[in-house]
């Protein structure tokens, strides 16, 4: 056996089934990432729902026939002049190449069905959790659910019970979020914090600049986490009251009826 090399692999989703595909187009089907509630799937979701960040590694040895394949925090940039897989045969990771026969349908599921997203709360969450955190299993599952529901949750609890711990906790672990924290507690401009600023450009003249808030509001798959929202200005209440509200998901740029609003993605 020659030693082993990568390709990258990207994600699709043909027929509501996963499969792997190689720089030259050509497809495999996974059985065992096709088995769903495990981690594999849950990730192979997270990538074809985000290809340009994530996309499977393929660890093949010298003759092509043998492989296995592990997800990576790939950029999809890495896909391109990969090299191809050419005879994906019998690995031992159970890729096996899979000739299509059927042309893809149109209705390709854009988000994870409604039964991996259960069996994920379910089954999954809680091997998340990291060991040094001490947490209530229900508490943690209860948070990984509404990250994955899209839901707010209010962490209450003395200083230094680990509320911020687990919020950062929480949305590290899931593969295919990101996360953004903002600290209300220390600021006592919760317009420019959350809102942006206007600045003077000698050649634009002034020039409204939108806050980190704003663009992580706008990016999918975000968990935003409200630091100290208790210690916050009243105004930082005011603001966020539109975007908090699951019946509203707005922010308003400015105080103006008529100002321009920005959707929560
Ligand atoms: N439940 C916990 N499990 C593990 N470590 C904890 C826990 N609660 C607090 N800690 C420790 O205390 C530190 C401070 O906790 P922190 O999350 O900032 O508290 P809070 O945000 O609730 O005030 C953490 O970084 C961690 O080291
Ligand atoms: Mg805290």
């Amino acid at each position: 056996m020659k030693s082993q090399r990568f390709v990258y692999l990207k994600v699709e989703r043909v027929e509501n089934q996963l499969i792997l595909v190689d720089s030259a187009g050509k497809k495999f089907l996974v059985p065992e990432l096709n088995e769903k509630g495990t981690s594999l799937y849950k990730r192979a979701v997270a990538a074809a729902n985000n290809p340009t960040k994530y996309c499977f590694k393929a660890r093949v040895s010298g003759n092509l026939t043998e492989g296995s394949v592990e997800f990576g925090r790939n950029p999809g940039e890495n896909f391109n002049g990969a090299e191809p897989v050419t005879n994906f045969n019998r690995p031992n990771g159970g890729l096996e190449q899979y000739e299509m026969k059927v042309t893809p349908q149109a209705e390709v599921a854009e988000k994870p069905v409604e039964e991996d997203v259960l069996n994920f709360i379910h089954n999954e969450a809680g091997g998340l959790k990291p060991q040094m955190l001490f947490m209530h299993p229900l508490k943690w599952k209860y948070l990984i659910r509404n990250i994955i529901r899209g839901k707010n949750i209010m962490m209450t609890g003395p200083a230094g019970c680990g509320k911020t711990m687990a919020a950062k906790a929480a949305a590290n672990s899931i593969e295919g979020y990101n996360m953004e924290i903002f600290n209300l507690g220390s600021t006592q401009d919760p317009r420019a914090t959350l809102i942006g600023n206007t600045q003077f450009d000698t050649k634009q003249g002034t020039v409204f600049n939108p806050s980190p808030f704003v663009k992580a509001i706008q990016t999918p798959n975000t968990v935003i986490v409200l630091d100290e929202i208790s210690r916050a200005h009243p105004e930082a209440h005011n603001i966020l009251m539109t975007v908090l509200d699951a019946g509203q998901r707005y922010l308003r740029l400015d105080e103006a009826a008529d100002s321009p609003v920005v959707k929560v993605a």
